[in-house]
């Protein structure tokens, strides 16, 4: 059922939340699937909706910052700049976990996600939530496991089903899932990487942003497993693949009027001495990171939906700001 977000509508979702209940949530990057955190059996709920192994961790959003020590252990100074600097906003922190908290979300490990979203609709809905005693509530992409995010509320009905409760907030405006820094192993570690980038962050808290595999992150701890984090991942029905943009011209002459069933998403729509026939169904990819960013998964359902066998896509360049992009392409395409 999708409710458009309203106060009435936050107000029976976090009713719903408050007695063990999922909603679908809108938030600035893609839809989540949320759970009161502090309630291991509705948090167990998320794992058989998604169908997604339960020692993979969930990101616990809170309404600010003044919930962190509810959920977290201990706050590094790198990680309380980075809080000051993005928060509301599209960044997650890994830190330690407060013992005896949110266990179920955390997948059993010690550390644990924070997000505090900007979305106007989760902000009113944490809100209301920490209202009745519920302080943080977890919320994985609403989408089916190792497959594309929502970026609607259409989008998460197809994926779960009529019966759960979706607050409609329109359209997701960053359109991938935040960027994620591991704060546990004493430097910031990038798990994933987003809107925010990775030059935003070492301006942000002075520090070095370290891979998830270089030598020095793996000084510690060894690395949380991330499902986020997994090779194939945000995988639509039909094979993504990945090319150049001279690469595509090429091999869509060579097809010619053979091309069938095939979904293109490139800077530029192919000309018509390249084969481009009425077995291409083309869709303008952006030529900024942030429009790409807010159009990637909704292009990958679109072109799903209309039954596209093979889906071609021009690899952005490869600068910093399309890291977030292109991490999720390849992921799509492994
Ligand atoms: O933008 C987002 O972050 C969205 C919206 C709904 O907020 N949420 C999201 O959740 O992308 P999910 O579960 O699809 O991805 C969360 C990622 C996963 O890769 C998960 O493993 C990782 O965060 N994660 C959560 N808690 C963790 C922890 N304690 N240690 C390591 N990774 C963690
Ligand atoms: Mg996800």
């Amino acid at each position: 059922m999708i409710l458009r977000a309203n106060e009435a509508a936050i107000a029976q979702a976090a009713q719903a939340l408050f007695d063990g209940q999922l909603v679908g949530l809108p938030t600035e990057t893609v839809y989540g699937l949320a759970a009161n955190a502090s309630d291991d059996g509705a948090v167990a709920k998320i794992f058989v909706a998604k169908g997604r192994p339960a020692d993979h961790p969930l990101i616990v959003h809170v309404a600010s910052a003044a919930q962190v020590p509810v959920f977290a252990a201990q706050v590094p100074d790198f990680a309380q700049a980075l809080i000051n600097a993005f928060w509301p906003g599209p960044l997650t922190l890994i830190l330690p976990r407060q013992s005896g908290v949110a266990k179920a979300s955390a997948g059993g490990q010690d550390s644990i996600g924070l997000r505090c979203p900007s979305h106007p609709v989760a902000q009113q809905l944490l809100q209301a939530c920490a209202d009745l005693g519920v302080l943080g509530v977890s919320a994985p992409s609403a989408n089916r496991f190792g497959r594309v995010s929502p970026t609607s509320a259409a989008h998460v009905q197809s994926e779960l089903g009529p019966d759960l409760l979706i607050l409609d907030g329109g359209e997701c405006d960053v359109g991938i899932e935040s960027t994620i820094i591991d704060c546990t192993r004493g430097e910031p570690v990038l798990l994933r990487p987003g809107h925010i980038t990775r030059a935003q962050i070492e301006a942000a808290c002075g520090r070095t942003v370290l891979d998830k595999d270089a030598p020095q992150a793996a000084l510690g701890q060894p690395a949380p497993r991330a499902s986020g984090t997994l090779e194939s991942h945000y995988a639509p029905r039909a094979k993504v693949r990945l090319m150049s943009a001279a690469d595509i011209a090429s091999k869509l002459q060579a097809l010619g009027p053979h091309a069938n069933n095939l979904g293109l998403w490139s800077a530029k729509r192919p000309a018509t001495d390249e084969g481009f026939g009425s077995g291409v169904l083309w869709l303008e990819q952006a030529t900024t990171a942030e429009q790409a960013a807010h159009d990637l998964f909704s292009v990958l359902r679109d072109l799903d939906a209309r039954g596209v066998t093979q889906i071609w896509v021009q690899l952005p360049p490869d600068t910093p700001e399309w890291e977030g992009v292109r991490d999720r392409l390849q992921r799509a395409a492994a």
